[in-house]
């Protein structure tokens, strides 16, 4: 069976369009279930409308709290049927009610070399720091903020010359690389996730 997808977007859904190329060329057994935005009007959701995928707005404010938020997501990402659940560029944090009930099963996509410039502002931090290289990181979600265990890491050179639009861009051509890489790995089962030894950190092994 095609690995069944949920995918959270709140912007422009270039990495959803990632997914969703792959998928119709055959490089990735999957099927994108549902679409599911925090943000009515992203350009991701045009994207999944013409893909023909189901989509759904969730708008955060509309809800009188983020646990409640929380099981309008998890129930729509059930009632689709979608196993996993992947964040592509959606900029809310998940609470531990989703966290818990998918544990394991969330991957969400950073540009950033993680543990390095967690947040929202991943690009603008890299540059302010000065760092000559960041990339982009693919993990699975805990609890925290981008803390979870990495999956897939790939490095891109920060050039004198970039800003942040110019960083992001060529960190984008990465990102789709690496997510699509990631989701194959669980499609074909070849994910797997180590437990902690006393104290550490659990730690994705892929075959
Ligand atoms: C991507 O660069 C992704 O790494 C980032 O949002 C962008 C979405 O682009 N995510 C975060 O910053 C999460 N904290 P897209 O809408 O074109 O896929």
């Amino acid at each position: 069976m095609p690995l069944p997808l949920a995918v959270l977007v709140s912007g422009n859904g270039t990495n959803l369009q990632a997914i969703l190329d792959a998928i119709g060329q055959g490089a990735l057994r999957a099927e994108v279930r549902l679409v599911l935005s925090n943000v009515a009007g992203a350009g991701a959701l045009a994207r999944a409308e013409r893909a023909g995928v189901p989509v759904r707005v969730l708008e955060h404010r509309a809800f009188a709290s983020r646990a409640e938020f929380d099981r309008a997501v998890a129930v729509a990402v059930r009632e689709a049927g979608a196993e996993w659940i992947v964040l592509a560029g959606f900029m809310r944090i998940l609470g531990p009610e989703v966290v818990g009930a998918f544990r394991h099963r969330i991957v969400n996509l950073h540009p950033a070399l993680l543990p390095a410039f967690p947040g929202a502002h991943a690009h603008r931090d890299a540059l302010a720091y000065g760092v000559k290289v960041t990339g982009c990181t693919v993990h699975l979600v805990d609890e925290g903020v981008d803390t979870g265990p990495i999956v897939l890491q790939r490095a891109v050179p920060v050039l004198d010359t970039d800003d942040e639009a110019s960083l992001a861009a060529r960190v984008r051509v990465e990102e789709h690389a690496l997510l699509v890489a990631a989701l194959r790995a669980i499609s074909e089962g070849r994910l797997h996730v180590e437990a902690p030894a006393a104290g550490g950190r659990a730690r994705v092994r892929i075959e």
